[in-house]
């Protein structure tokens, strides 16, 4: 027998094997990556041993488990989040904003111990309290902190945060439950939020909300494109070793958690001050917020001799940092109309340094902020910087205030194109109805239509687009397409510069050709962006292309009843009457006809994602639950397959593919209606055949 014969027998792993494999494989990177900030591997390898997993767990759906890295992308919906009750309550901690109160803090501390303690000091993260609970290593719970006693179980949006083991490694006990804090760093914080403003949805006023809004979606493969993050501060549990707070994190550490940004033990108060100092100032520098520091006792003994209130536990405090305030004279308030016609009321305030930046202007959010912060002429605002970059302003120095001011009065109507304003239903903020003629308005949506992700014409931007819109030669989209190299030449616009010098600028040649290039250029761009372009209110980027493949015409989404639209994922009643509305006005009508004219894509391009098969053709699928590959990983291959996917169950449903938890709403619907469920492999074997 050749010497290597054996060697190969023995080395030809079964699928089960190379399951395992991959998956410590997989998580040893995940771990080097997120946990030790220490890739030892490129991007693309890594995506590559993560396909191969994806692609062995589908043909082998048996060999899926819990604790798969494939579960960070998400996938699973939840309807309703059920309640738990926690293992032990979830206190929270004594608030206090001065020195003279942790010097109180310290003094109760020593009184009650026999030997001073060690004080442990930590940030105090701005996000959401989070209990995990492992069984056997294995996240199985995911709760929020509610009421303290009971939470809602958000597990399949926790797995997707990648800093959360799913599997804990080394000598852990049974039954472990590890707390902490999911925050949002401000980078995925802003890229939300501009996000949402692209859509004409109100962005989220701090990284808190944030965290907390996407914690409660849905859809957790939402989620996993949040950027959420975990900050872990607890260690529980029966059989736990350590006899001390630092040393129960380092060992959280060891098992697979990160170890705390920053965490330190100090001797004595002035300890403690120092730490707050420091972190007080270097807070700025975090990419993620604080709203203080927490100081701990650190030995479990001297822990259960301080003792406990039945709301929090007397061995720890929170000292909250004093967000920067000042006070400044209130100049004026400008009336700002965006995109979608809303009117944002800006205040021009008398320039004045906070937390090292000179604030001169500051939001008044809507119209209902401004009544009820009750904001009259010639008064002084309190303006203040906290963790969130954004001066935000709180309230009105009444001190200052002079007598018989009036209130500031918000416009009747727009300040742009003079239309009386509107209330929208349900919401804070009024609006600009004359959406087609009001300059704000077109040069915002003329500015959308060009942006990368829409139509994406870079030889424009906003200033040219100012200048087209000035010369009278574009009002609307489609007035881009009938722009001639004649109108376009030596267009002028005059700039002023810093010293107020003034300049002409001219378009050239080679700028005219450029733009009329990029214009010709954009004809191609696939139709999923061009419904992203129009800037229908609500319809995003995701549900723009979810609206293409669904309907694969123009006409069709122009054509659909409300009914039909809502079956779309993503679309609910709002965002099916912002469609409706979209397509029942004659002027956008025409605009449409234009660019269908000018040549734009009006169909899906389906030689793109030309199906492998048509063994689902005609087929209308709702995909539910769990399943031992990506949610949406199954929903391409329901499209590949010539199938289309639909959100909710109706009569004209083909069958439900239903995974494993199922929402049992769905379930009786389907039955009731007697539309077949069929299972994961089920559906396997029909797209197989
Ligand atoms: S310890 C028994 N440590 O602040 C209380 N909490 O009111 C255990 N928080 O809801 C909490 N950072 O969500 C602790 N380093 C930290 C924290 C922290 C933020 C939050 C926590 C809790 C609230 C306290």
């Amino acid at each position: 027998m050749p010497p290597n014969f054996r060697l190969m027998e023995e080395h030809t792993p079964t699928p089960q094997e190379r399951v395992d494999r991959l998956i410590q494989e997989i998580n040893r990177h995940n771990y080097q990556y997120y946990m030790l900030d220490n890739p030892t591997i490129s991007d693309y390898d890594f995506d590559q041993l993560l396909q191969q997993l994806i692609d062995l767990e589908a043909a082998y759906p048996e060999l899926r488990r819990p604790d798969s890295p494939t579960q960070r992308v998400g996938g699973e919906v939840t309807k309703h989040f059920e309640s738990a009750a926690h293992l032990y309550p979830m206190q929270s901690l004594g608030n206090t904003y001065s020195a003279e109160d942790l010097t109180e803090f310290d003094r109760r501390v020593r009184e009650l111990l026999a030997t001073p303690p060690t004080y442990v000091c930590e940030l105090k993260y701005d996000g959401v309290a989070i209990s995990l609970i492992y069984e056997n290593g294995t996240l199985v719970r995911a709760v929020t902190r509610g009421d303290g006693t009971r939470g809602d179980v958000v597990t399949a949006n926790v797995r997707t945060i990648r800093t959360i083991p799913l599997k804990l490694q080394g000598d852990f006990p049974p039954l472990i439950e590890v707390r902490g804090e999911i925050i949002m760093p401000f980078s995925s914080f802003e890229q939300l939020n501009t996000e949402r403003e692209e859509i004409g949805e109100a962005p989220f006023a701090n990284p808190r909300n944030a965290a907390s809004g996407s914690l409660k979606l849905q859809d957790s493969s939402e989620v996993a494109k949040r950027g959420l993050d975990f900050k872990l501060y607890f260690g529980l549990g029966e059989q736990l070793p350590a006899n001390n707070h630092f040393d129960r994190l380092m060992k959280l550490h060891e098992w697979g958690f990160r170890k705390p940004d920053v965490m330190e033990k100090v001797a004595d108060l002035q300890g403690v001050y120092d730490f707050l100092h420091t972190w007080d100032e270097k807070r700025k520098s975090l990419p993620y917020p604080i709203d203080g520091v927490v100081i701990k006792v650190n030995d479990f003994d001297q822990q259960r001799q301080v003792g406990a209130t039945a709301k929090s536990p007397r061995w720890a405090i929170a000292y909250k940092f004093k967000a920067d305030r000042v006070s400044t004279k209130l100049l004026s308030v400008d009336f700002q109309v965006g995109r979608t016609g809303i009117v944002t009321p800006v205040a021009n305030l008398s320039p004045v340094s906070l937390a090292g930046t000179v604030v001169k202007r500051a939001t008044l959010n809507n119209r209902d902020f401004m009544r009820e912060m009750d904001i009259r002429e010639g008064d002084s605002l309190f303006v203040e910087k906290g963790g969130e970059i954004i001066p935000k302003i709180v309230g009105v120095d009444l001190e200052n205030r002079l007598p018989d001011a009036q209130r500031v009065p918000f416009v009747t109507h727009c300040p742009v194109c003079g239309t009386p304003l509107q209330q929208a239903e349900g919401e804070a903020g009024v609006f600009c109805p004359n959406a087609d003629h009001c300059a704000p308005q077109i040069k915002g949506r003329l500015e959308h239509f060009i942006a990368r992700k829409a139509m994406n014409i870079d030889s424009l931007g906003e200033g040219k687009i100012d200048m087209l819109y000035a010369n009278g030669l574009v009002n609307n989209i489609a007035d881009l397409y009938s722009l001639t190299y004649e109108q376009l030449l030596g267009l002028e616009k005059v700039i002023e510069d810093a010293d107020g010098k003034t300049k002409t600028l001219s378009f050239r040649e080679k700028t005219v050709q450029n733009i009329l290039s990029g214009i010709e250029t954009s004809k191609q761009v696939p139709f999923e962006r061009v419904v992203f372009a129009l800037g229908i209110r609500f319809v995003g980027e995701v549900t723009a292309k979810k609206l293409a493949r669904h309907f694969e015409t123009m006409d069709a989404i122009a054509n659909a009843p409300k009914e039909e639209l809502m079956t779309v994922e993503d679309v609910g009643e709002r965002v099916a009457d912002s469609i409706i509305d979209y397509f029942n006005n004659t002027e956008n009508l025409e605009i449409l006809m234009r660019l269908r004219e000018a040549g734009l894509q009006f169909e899906l391009d389906k030689s793109q994602n030309q199906p492998v098969s048509q063994a689902l053709a005609g087929k209308s699928i709702v995909v539910s639950g769990v399943f031992s590959i990506p949610r949406d990983t199954i929903k391409e291959l329901v499209e590949k397959h010539g199938g289309k996917n639909v959100s909710s169950i109706s009569k004209n449903t083909s069958f439900v593919l239903a995974g494993e938890k199922m929402g049992p709403e769905k379930r009786k619907k389907a039955e009731a209606l007697g539309i077949p469920i069929v299972s994961e492999e089920e559906f396997m074997n029909m797209i197989q055949a």
